[in-house]
């Protein structure tokens, strides 16, 4: 099954992902993820998406479309993914409606994690992430059991370049400007489901399964 999760910057869409992915045993497809890596390797994606992502621009289209249909070809993916920052736009959402086509498969549900803009603040002027494996923590919400040091790899955390607040209000503007009208796109088709993120990690995330439970007996009741 495929799912997206849909929200704005610091809404908990990676956090949500990756404890969804390790209950579910579902992949996650993260963009921003799949971005940084290519960052840190100095690969020719990662200095062509650095210069967008540094100034909180969304990298364009067709680079990002290519890059999750690449992904999604890849074995583990056959069963389906769940999505973290992708689509980001009507062009890229219509674009992920062919892949799904092409493959054969369809949207479970777009779940988007609304939050409050002085909640968002307060979780990106916050984050902690690892660079190595990726992990996100959060010095009040969701904090690392040895300060400064990954849980699962003990390697130093660092802040990520565009949680700079200047970035962060360009990247919320650019959220709604762009990646917003999915909110609709979404509704229109019936896959939206909408869960409070104002509320704690655990809170979402028995939402989140209650949600996947449902669409996978839907499936199977076809
Ligand atoms: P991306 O990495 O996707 O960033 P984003 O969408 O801006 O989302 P964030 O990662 O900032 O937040 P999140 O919702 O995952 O929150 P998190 O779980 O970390 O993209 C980065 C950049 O890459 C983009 O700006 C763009 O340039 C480029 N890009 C990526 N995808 C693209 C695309 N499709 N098209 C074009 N360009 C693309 O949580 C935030 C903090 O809050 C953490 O510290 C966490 O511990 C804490 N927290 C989480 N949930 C809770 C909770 N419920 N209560 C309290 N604290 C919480």
């Amino acid at each position: 099954m495929d799912i997206l999760l849909l929200g704005a910057p610091g809404a908990g869409k990676g956090t949500q992902a990756a404890l969804l992915s390790e209950w579910a045993d579902i992949p996650t497809v993260s963009t921003g993820v799949l971005f940084r890596n290519a960052i840190e390797q100095e690969t020719e994606l990662g200095k062509y998406a650095v210069s967008f992502i540094d100034r909180g621009a969304l990298v364009p289209d067709e680079t990002t479309i290519a890059l999750v249909r690449e992904r999604l070809s890849e074995s583990d993916c056959a069963e389906g993914v769940i999505l973290d920052g992708f689509p980001r736009t009507v062009a890229q959402a219509e674009a992920f409606a062919e892949m799904l086509k092409d493959m054969g498969r369809s949207l479970g549900f777009a779940a988007y994690i609304r939050v409050n803009q002085d909640v968002l603040l307060d979780r990106l002027s916050g984050r902690w992430f690892c660079s190595n494996c990726g992990a996100t923590y959060h010095h009040v919400f969701n904090p690392e059991a040895v300060e400064g040091v990954c849980d699962n790899c003990t390697r130093p955390l660092e802040r990520r370049s565009d949680d700079e607040p200047a970035v962060q209000n360009r990247r919320i503007k650019v959220y709604e400007e762009a990646t917003a009208p999915l909110i609709e796109y979404y509704r229109a088709t019936g896959a939206l489901r909408t869960i409070n993120g104002n509320r704690d990690i655990e809170a979402i995330q028995a939402d989140l399964r209650a949600l996947l439970l449902n669409a996978q007996n839907a499936c199977c009741d076809k």
